[in-house]
């Protein structure tokens, strides 16, 4: 029965595991299978055919395991190759700059006492979401008049894949990439990048405890929890009593570096993979390890 497929996931890294959490939590009835292409990060440097192709090629793979939906929880990937992903895979797929663009905008509009004037958006995000301009159109869809003011910060990507969260040196790096963004006092900064949120903390002080910090993958879990309502696809099993992040009925899949992700996975979620495996996803042999 198609109702009890997992939902795929994918991101570069462990950015996506931000994406995985929100979903987890708001959908316990649903189990899920991640893929982050650990041999292949950042994304957000690499052009639009590469990161294409890398996308087909991770969308591919997961649908080959047998998925009801597919969730890019990448915003470089959703900013570049959401209609290829689309127009190649015949089941739903999610991005995570439409929902993200929302909620910014939502959040700005429900602020108690806003001021008489159009709203401020800030989005950081990787330099090829940053040029697609995808942020800003999802934005302005939502809002005409808004300001939007958008900064790359590739560097990000790097730290939260080492796990730096709090190191002086994130600090200082974010201290230069944030600074502009600070005097342009947005009233939301989208996390336009889903490795952002693994340095949530170093950001929110940075820009100002004022400025309230979208997280994408907490409105795209929304936006999927609607789906599947929608498409008569939510799984109506309780597929577990007491439901752990990681637990045996999520299965992750990297393509490099194993014991790096589980670690990175661990600091963040609180706990390892059970299930985590390498692979290939480029025609390769499939199994090279299981950790
Ligand atoms: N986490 C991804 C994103 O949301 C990609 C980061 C990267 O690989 O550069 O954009």
């Amino acid at each position: 029965m198609r109702n009890n497929l997992p939902i795929g996931i994918f991101d570069s890294g462990v950015g996506g595991l931000t994406v995985y959490r929100a979903l987890h939590d708001r959908l316990p009835n649903e189990h899920f299978i991640y893929l982050g292409d650990t041999a292949r990060v950042p994304y957000g440097t690499k052009s639009l055919a590469t990161v294409e192709r890398y996308a087909l090629e991770n969308s591919e793979f997961l649908a080959s395991r047998g998925i009801k939906m597919l969730v890019v929880a990448c915003n470089t990937a959703s900013a570049l190759a959401l209609p290829r992903i689309r127009e190649r895979i015949g089941i739903d797929v999610v991005g995570v700059i439409g929902p993200g663009g929302r909620k910014a905008v939502v959040s700005c509009q429900s602020t108690p006492n806003r001021p008489p004037r159009a709203i401020k958006i800030g989005v950081i995000a990787t330099e090829a979401t940053v040029t697609s301009n995808a942020y800003v159109e999802a934005i302005r869809r939502a809002s005409p008049e808004a300001e939007v003011m958008q900064t790359g910060c590739p560097l990000f990507v790097p730290l939260a894949e080492e796990g730096w969260t709090t190191e002086p040196e994130t600090f200082s790096i974010a201290e230069r990439y944030l600074k502009p963004m600070r005097d342009f006092r947005p009233d939301a900064l989208v996390l336009g990048c889903t490795h952002y949120p693994i340095l949530r903390q170093v950001i929110q002080q940075t820009v100002g405890e004022g400025v309230s910090l979208i997280d994408s993958g907490e409105a795209t879990a929304e936006e999927v929890e609607e789906l599947l309502k929608e498409k008569g696809l939510a799984n109506p099993n309780a597929v577990r009593v007491k439901r752990g992040l990681c637990d045996d009925l999520d299965h992750f899949y990297v393509t490099d570096a194993a014991e790096r992700f589980a670690n990175v996975a661990e600091r963040f979620l609180g706990t390892k993979p059970s299930k985590l495996e390498a692979i290939e996803v480029y025609g390769g042999d499939e199994l090279k390890q299981e950790v």
